[in-house]
């Protein structure tokens, strides 16, 4: 894999230390689960699902299985090696204590949701395994040229997502379904929560220098796979047939976050705010 360190404003170690620490603290281990150990598997049926719920579940599964993806932009892009000077390397460093812990919770996710499928009679485990694989070695790309990119569209996509999981458990037939969306929504709030605080801070540090690129975000979001899936529009608009599936729902939250850490607001941050307004009218899924 080629490293090379993102441009654009980085924060302060102390900042990304603080964010850090804050989001690990949300996971206790009393808190924390397991696949192995926390699901009754013997009680999953496939049987009292619609099809919509079924296609939903395929859906996601997918998408939480392609993590080797997410994970290596922060590899790529904030390098823990020596491609860099000492400094960034604190930086990265620090970083990678979050990188290393959400991508344990997202495996968690997709291995949750694999073994849902199987257990409940979805797919049979060699056959998932195999279609898994075809849309997991796609590349995954974010081309992004400032750091503060890399917080902000999963900031989105984390809210999106957290939404969208509390959607679909308000239908779902299975209550072991019911269960897993539970856990994974919790998660993907705490997520969120990491992100908000990181985009916080760089606009509390460096200002309207990284208005022009959260706009970037906005301006060209698309969720995750969205141009590598076979058939990803008929099918995003399927699923949200059996449960709402709006990612500029989650664009509310990012006003949020600019609003709560900008007090004294400049022309560029008010004109961030209402183009993201706009925006949430604008695009669907
Ligand atoms: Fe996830
Ligand atoms: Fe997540």
């Amino acid at each position: 894999m080629h490293r090379t360190q993102v441009g654009g404003a980085l924060l302060p170690v102390g900042d990304v230390n603080a964010a850090v620490s804050a989001f690990l603290r949300t996971s206790p281990p009393r808190l924390r689960w397991d696949v192995d150990f926390d699901f009754d598997w013997s009680g999953a049926d496939a049987n009292r699902l619609t099809d919509g719920e079924r296609s939903a579940v395929e859906f996601i599964t997918i998408i939480e299985d392609h993590l080797p993806g997410y994970f290596a932009l922060y590899e790529k892009n904030f390098p823990v090696d020596d491609s860099v000077d000492l400094e960034t390397f604190t930086h990265n460093r620090e970083l990678y204590h979050f990188t290393i812990r959400w991508a344990q919770e997202e495996d968690t996710h997709a291995r949750a949701l694999e073994r849902y499928q199987v257990a409940a009679g979805i797919a049979g485990a060699d056959e998932l395994r195999v279609s898994l694989a075809q849309e997991g070695h796609k590349t995954f790309d974010l081309p992004y040229t400032d750091a503060v990119q890399f917080f902000t569209y999963p900031l989105v996509q984390e809210k999106a997502t957290q939404i969208y999981y509390q959607h679909l458990r308000q239908v779902v037939g299975d209550p072991l379904l019911r269960e897993i969306l539970v856990r994974l929504s919790k998660d993907e709030a705490r997520h969120f929560s990491f992100f908000a605080d990181m985009v916080r801070l760089y606009l509390q540090r460096h200002g309207d220098a990284v208005v022009g690129p959260i706009r970037e975000v906005i301006a060209d979001f698309r969720m995750p796979l969205a141009d590598t899936i076979r058939g990803y529009w008929r099918w995003a608009l399927k699923i949200a047939d059996t449960a709402r599936y709006d990612h500029t729902e989650a664009y509310d939250h990012l006003i949020k976050v600019v609003n709560r850490a900008v007090d004294a607001k400049s022309d560029k941050v008010d004109e961030l705010i209402s183009f993201v307004t706009a925006c949430r009218v604008l695009q669907t899924t």
